[in-house]
C-alpha cells in the first residue's frame, strides 16, 4: 500500500513551517494565535522563537496552578512510573483516593469521571433524565438551561447551550431542552413545570462574557426546582475549582444545595480531566452499564488532580485569588481610556466588557496583547476575559498587566 509521502522525519522546523503544516492538518475548527509555544514555568510561558508571555488565560481556566508547577509534576512523574490506565474494569488506589477526597470536600457522596467538561455535562444530563424516568415512565424530561450558556460541544451540550451560533447545521438536536434568560426570576417562574426534571445553569456564565447570577437567583432556581421535583445542576467547569475564591463559585450564594455538580477544566491540574458530583439519592439511580467511559479517570491523571485538589483548598491559595483579583480589576480600573462599560466576576474570573471605539474589538485587542507578551481571552467578540493560574504571583501579575495598559496605550495611539 502506498502513502501519500513518506512519514515526517523529526527535523527541525521553523516556526512559520509549523504553523503551515498546522493549517493544513487541522480540522479548520479552530484559528490558533501565529506562534508555537515551547515550554512554561508559573504564569510565564516561552514560544519556539524564545519570545516570553505572561499568561492571564492558563489555557482557559485549565492550568490553575500554573506551568510546571514541581508537586504536579513529580506526582504525574512518579504515577506514569508505575501505572498509566486500566480501564473502569480495576480500581486503582489514585483514582479512588481521588474520588473519596472529592466526597470528602463537596456537597456530593458519589463522583464520576469523565476526559472532558462536555462528558461530565452529558452524564449529568443522562442521569437526570434517567432519575425523572424512575418516576414517571413517559413524560417530566424537560430540562431548562439559559440563554448565553455554554456547556460543550458534542450533540447534547450544543442543545443545552443555548446560543443558536452553536447549533446552526447541526440539526436535527435532541429534544427536551427549554431556554430561560439568564438572571430573568419571572421568565423562569413561568417556564418551570411539572414537566420539569431538571434546570442546568452556570452560576458564572463563561464564553458568553463573564456574567454571575444575581444576588438570590440561585436560591430562587432551588426553591422552585424543590417545588416541582426537578434536579439542580451547576456546571462549574469553568468557575469551579477555586476559580472564584471559593471552590465552587455557587457557595457565594447562602444555603443553595445542588443535586448535581460537574466539573473539568482546573480539576486535573492541567491534565484532561472532567467530574460529574452528585447525592446518593440522585446517584443510585445509574446501574452498572447504564454509562461509562474507557478513559475517564486515568490513574496519572487522577495522582495530579489529587495533589492539585490539595493545594486548591489551601486558605493561602484562597486568599491569593481574592487578592490578585482585586489587583487585576483595580489595574483595569485604572486604564482610563474609556475602555470598559463594566468590569464584572469574581476572584481571578473577570470579563471587562468593552465600549466606544473598543466595541467588538475583544479579537484584536486580544492578538494585540499577545505581540507585547501577554496572553488574555476573549468571551464573545466585545469582552475580554482574564483567567490567571490561581497562584499567581504580585509579580507576574504587575508584569502581565503593565503589558495590558503598554497594548492600550499603543492602541489608543493608533486610533
Ligand atoms: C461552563 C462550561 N461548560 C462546559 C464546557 C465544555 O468543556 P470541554 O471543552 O472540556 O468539553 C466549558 C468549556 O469552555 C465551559 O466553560
Amino acid at each position: 500500500m502506498s502513502s501519500k509521502s513518506e512519514p515526517s522525519k523529526n527535523f527541525h522546523l521553523s516556526t512559520e513551517e509549523l504553523i503551515a503544516k498546522g493549517k493544513a492538518a487541522y480540522l479548520p475548527v479552530y484559528s490558533p494565535r501565529e506562534m508555537i509555544l515551547d515550554h512554561g514555568k508559573g504564569a510565564r510561558l516561552w514560544d519556539l522563537e524564545g519570545k516570553e508571555y505572561i499568561d492571564l488565560g492558563s489555557g482557559i481556566a485549565v492550568n490553575a496552578l500554573g506551568h510546571q508547577d514541581e508537586d504536579l509534576v513529580q506526582a504525574a512523574i512518579d504515577q506514569t512510573k508505575k501505572l498509566w490506565h486500566t480501564s473502569n474494569i480495576y480500581y486503582t488506589e489514585p483514582v479512588v483516593r481521588l474520588a473519596v477526597e472529592l466526597v470528602e470536600a463537596t456537597f456530593a457522596d458519589r463522583v464520576f469521571f469523565s476526559n472532558s467538561g462536555a462528558e461530565a455535562n452529558e452524564a449529568a444530563i443522562k442521569l437526570a433524565r434517567k432519575y425523572a424516568s424512575l418516576k414517571n415512565a413517559s413524560g417530566k424530561r424537560e430540562i431548562i438551561t439559559f440563554n448565553g450558556s455554554f456547556h460543550g460541544r458534542t450533540l447534547a451540550t450544543i442543545t443545552a447551550t443555548a446560543q443558536p451560533k452553536h447549533q446552526e447545521g447541526f440539526g436535527p438536536l435532541p429534544g427536551g431542552f427549554t431556554y430561560c434568560p439568564y438572571n430573568d426570576f419571572d421568565a423562569f417562574e413561568k417556564l418551570i413545570s411539572n414537566q420539569t426534571c431538571a434546570v442546568l445553569i452556570e452560576p458564572i456564565q463563561g464564553e458568553s462574557g463573564i456574567t454571575p447570577a444575581e444576588s438570590g437567583f440561585l436560591k430562587h432556581l432551588q426553591t422552585l426546582c424543590r417545588k416541582y421535583d426537578a434536579l439542580l445542576i451547576f456546571d462549574e467547569i469553568q468557575s469551579g475549582m477555586g476559580r472564584t475564591g471559593r471552590f465552587f463559585a455557587y457557595e457565594w450564594e447562602d444555603g443553595v444545595q445542588p443535586d448535581i455538580v460537574t466539573m473539568a477544566k482546573a480539576i486535573g491540574g492541567g491534565l484532561p480531566l472532567g467530574a460529574m458530583l452528585t447525592t446518593e439519592k440522585v446517584g443510585q439511580t445509574f446501574k452498572v452499564g447504564d454509562h461509562g467511559s474507557t478513559f475517564g479517570g486515568n490513574p496519572v491523571v487522577a495522582a495530579v488532580a489529587r495533589v492539585a485538589l490539595q493545594k486548591i483548598r489551601s486558605p493561602q491559595l484562597m486568599e491569593n485569588v481574592t487578592r490578585q483579583g482585586d489587583q487585576l480589576r483595580k489595574r483595569l480600573e485604572e486604564l482610563n481610556l474609556d475602555v470598559f462599560k463594566e468590569i464584572r466576576g469574581k476572584g481571578l474570573m473577570i470579563g471587562a466588557e468593552l465600549q466606544g471605539k473598543w466595541k467588538n474589538q475583544a479579537h484584536d485587542i486580544t492578538e494585540k496583547c499577545r505581540q507585547h507578551g501577554v496572553l488574555i481571552l476573549q468571551a464573545g467578540t466585545n469582552v475580554l476575559r482574564f483567567l490567571p493560574s490561581l497562584n499567581i504571583t504580585d509579580e507576574e501579575l504587575q508584569a502581565g498587566m503593565d503589558r495590558v495598559v503598554e497594548t492600550f496605550a499603543d492602541l489608543h495611539s493608533e486610533k
